[in-house]
């Protein structure tokens, strides 16, 4: 055993969460699941371990994701296993393996956490939670309507108006029409639709050499949007979401879409990475066998997502009031366990209430009570812990209300 004293931080990258930190998620995960549920979604979840060969299979594979950005390891029994770094090819599994009980349209959602080993930088983490939210089977261009359509309300819900944010949309097979004539060889339209995905990351000059090396002699790649984009951008216009755009860069940096691909930006210039991606997939349940099932859908990041509220003033300013609705405040010792009885009652009449049994003076568990966002104190001494008599106070107002608890539930119960 070493001698040297173990660091507080956490683990590069990840992330803890204090309880102010908790209350700021917890409202996130909130707004997300009440907005998905408006919509029909249902919830699933699954492990955070999967085999790695899920990530490793013909067009599940992901060269990023999986040669820079794995977490794996080799267990006991020698199986290879990932931290899931998605939940794409998971949701795909679970979807291909009760293929034929399953009702389509199923619409599903679920709040992973996922691993990648990325340079920790504004938006990018190696740990972040990620709504995700798909559509299996139905008819696809009203699943990607409505998708997109969950996309801008996710957003709304928070407050966000549609000039703050901006959904920019491509598609895989505009993109396979357009682009696959000019290449020298077809087979690697995957690898210039990563060198476009990359295109805001490179210099003009990198990436013309870059594209060069992949097209035909003096063929040029201008890429325009098609009957079906317009129509999907119109759709959307009529159910009310106007800053869904038409953009050739969105690429989307894995090789499972086939139709419309997304992402969602902050126009602020604040948040420059993509706070929400997603797209259509087509094939991805078939790696299970049997017929594919269709999939549409989206990652929306908690990272990102904090980062936006944030920049745009939208979380609300009393989730950092994480005390309870009534803080019971014992005097000295000796009414430690009248003062626990008490809470006790108050807690039973269905209020959620603790005891400051620490060693302040009243003024001071009064002071930090107010500043977590309790609302009622009682303060027990001598006289409260003889009489059965209870004296509440409304730290808002400063009003007293004296009796016994059954005649101050009222009380209690405006704030
Ligand atoms: P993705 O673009 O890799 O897509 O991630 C979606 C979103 O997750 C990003 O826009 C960002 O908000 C967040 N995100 C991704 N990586 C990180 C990170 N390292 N740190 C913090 N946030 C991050 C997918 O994962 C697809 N599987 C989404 C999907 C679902 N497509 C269809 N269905």
């Amino acid at each position: 055993m070493t001698n040297h004293k173990l660091s507080t931080d956490p683990y590069k990258g990840v992330r803890d969460f204090y309880p102010e930190d908790m209350a700021i998620q917890r409202y996130l995960f909130d707004v997300w699941s009440a907005t998905a549920e408006a919509f029909g979604f249902e919830r699933y979840d699954a492990s955070i371990l999967e085999p790695a060969e899920l990530y490793k299979s013909k067009g599940a594979e992901n060269e990023e994701i999986i040669n820079e950005q794995a977490y794996t390891f080799t267990d006991r029994g020698d199986r290879e296993v990932i931290l899931r770094p998605e939940m794409t090819p998971t949701v795909a599994r679970m979807v291909a393996g009760k293929r034929r009980e399953l009702q389509f349209p199923a619409r599903w959602y679920s709040i992973p956490n996922l691993f990648r080993y990325e340079r920790p930088q504004r938006g990018r983490l190696r740990e972040h939670w990620q709504l995700n939210c798909d559509i299996f089977g139905g008819e696809p261009f009203a699943a990607d309507l409505e998708i997109l359509t969950l996309a801008a309300h996710l957003f709304r819900t928070f407050g966000a108006t549609e000039d703050t944010f901006e959904i920019r949309v491509n598609s895989r097979a505009l993109l396979e029409d357009q682009i696959t004539p000019q290449l020298r060889d077809e087979a690697q339209l995957p690898e210039y639709l990563r060198l476009l995905d990359r295109k805001a990351k490179l210099s003009d000059e990198e990436f013309r050499e870059r594209e060069a090396t992949l097209l035909k002699d003096g063929a040029q790649v201008q890429v325009v949007a098609d009957a079906y984009i317009n129509e999907l951008l119109h759709g959307l216009r009529a159910l009310g979401v106007t800053n869904a755009v038409f953009e050739p860069t969105i690429t989307r940096g894995f090789d499972y879409y086939t139709g419309v691909v997304f992402e969602v930006f902050d126009i602020s210039g604040q948040n420059p990475r993509a706070l929400m991606g997603g797209g259509r997939y087509d094939n991805l349940t078939g790696l299970f066998g049997g017929e594919p099932v269709s999939g549409v859908g989206f990652g929306l990041g908690d990272v990102t997502m904090r980062d936006f509220l944030e920049t745009h003033e939208l979380l609300p300013t009393t989730l950092k009031a994480t005390g309870p609705h009534v803080m019971v405040i014992p005097m000295s010792a000796s009414e430690h366990l009248y003062a626990e009885q008490v809470a006790h009652q108050i807690r039973q009449a269905g209020f959620s209430v603790a005891t400051d049994i620490g060693n302040k003076k009243v003024g001071e568990k009064i002071s930090r009570a107010s500043e977590k966002g309790t609302k009622f104190i009682c303060v027990i001494g001598e006289d409260e812990a003889t009489s059965n008599v209870l004296t509440l106070k409304r730290l808002a107002s400063g009003e007293e209300q004296r009796g016994e608890l059954a005649a101050l539930v009222n009380f209690l119960a405006v704030e």
